[in-house]
């Protein structure tokens, strides 16, 4: 049966490295609460790029490695959080910023979700015939939505900026995606929101809506690290189920990058060893939203944790909330 698996992937993040000593400069906090909470050590910020900066630059290195052109790529999934304008989305804009006008794009905004219900859309793109080569794009550029004054220092200390690009291709070999789960309750979107613009307000962007703090991302931390732990290894459980996979089979869990201490958590859960078994580099770069799980496939890939034949899981919860999970032959 035609399926689909990821050929290369390619990542970026912004040359300028903000460790929380940097942090510490700017706000009411320190290394040793940033780390005991969250696990994160530096993470990287732009200066001055935006969203398609980055996502260029790991699209190219993606088509590098898949011996690609752009012309090549048959339909793109663009996934962020922030984009360079309101409307229209990135998908469209990375037509224009690798020089294939008239390509297929499509915007999803699934935060945290989104490579996950990428690979969702990627994967029912391919399975069908309808597409062979899918290029989905996952970059986030953070650093400008947060609060750096001590008001918004729970949230501002854990999101980096970063990118990466997956190239989804078809295949009748034994590899490949076996299942995608996903899911969304809208019942907790004000736990992790980033409000304005927004149709409630008429005109949707005002100075007394920035003047409120509406134009940075918020979080209620209690509540998505309790949901968090639950949903990631329920879903997971759900992909294994659907694929037909033993837990015990899989060689590496590469979850979301929210925070050590969610992924620790979910490693006692599911009874997997923290480390061997599940993949963190949140110490590095922080949470890059949909850019997390890409950025620390590449990474795994590179220090040889992942060969062909590997069983892989890849899992995310975030605002929305959404969450989902996926099992793979590598
Ligand atoms: N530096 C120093 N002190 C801080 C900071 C900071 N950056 N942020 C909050 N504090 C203070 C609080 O003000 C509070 O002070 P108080 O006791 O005087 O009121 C104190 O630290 C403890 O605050 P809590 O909210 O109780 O801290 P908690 O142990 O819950 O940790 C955290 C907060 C880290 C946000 C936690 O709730 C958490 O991990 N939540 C999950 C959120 C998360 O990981 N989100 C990632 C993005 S969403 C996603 O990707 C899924």
């Amino acid at each position: 049966m035609r399926k689909a698996y990821i050929d290369a992937i390619g990542m970026y993040v912004p040359s300028n490295v903000v460790t929380n000593k940097d942090l510490e400069g700017r706000m009411d906090t320190s290394d040793e609460w940033i780390r005991e909470r969250s696990g994160i050590e530096e993470r990287h910020h732009v200066d001055g790029e935006c969203t398609t900066d980055l996502a260029l630059k790991a699209a190219e290195e993606a088509l590098e490695k898949a011996g690609m052109t752009p012309e090549d790529v048959d339909h793109i999934i663009f996934s962020t959080m922030a984009n360079d304008y309101f409307v229209p989305g990135g998908g469209p804009m990375m037509t224009r910023r690798l020089g294939i006008p008239g390509t297929p794009a499509l915007d999803i905004r699934m935060a945290c979700s989104g490579f996950l219900y990428g690979l969702s859309v990627a994967k029912a793109f391919i399975e069908s015939g309808a597409y062979d080569n899918v290029l989905l794009i996952t970059s986030e550029v953070q650093s400008v939505a947060l609060d750096f004054s001590t008001a918004g220092r729970d949230t501002a200390v854990l999101f980096g900026d970063g990118a990466a690009a997956t190239i989804l291709k078809a295949t009748d070999e034994d590899r490949g995606l076996l299942s995608v789960k996903t899911h969304s309750d809208g019942r907790y979107a004000e736990d992790l929101m980033l409000r304005t613009p927004s149709t409630l307000d008429n005109p949707f962007l005002t100075n007394e809506l920035l003047d409120k703090g509406y134009g940075r991302v918020v979080m209620n931390g209690r509540s998505v690290f309790k949901h968090a732990i639950t949903k990631f290894p329920a879903v997971i459980n759900e992909a294994l189920d659907a694929a037909g996979v033993n837990k015990r089979d899989v060689k590496l869990v590469v979850p979301h990058q929210a925070n050590l201490r969610i992924t620790e958590a979910v490693a006692n859960r599911l009874d997997l060893e923290l480390h061997k078994v599940v993949y963190s580099n949140i110490q590095k770069y922080g949470n890059t939203t949909s850019a997390s799980i890409p950025i620390a496939l590449y990474e795994a890939l590179q220090e040889g944790r992942i060969e062909p034949g590997d069983k892989i899981v890849v899992a995310s919860f975030g605002a929305g909330f959404t969450w989902g999970a996926s099992v793979m032959t590598w």
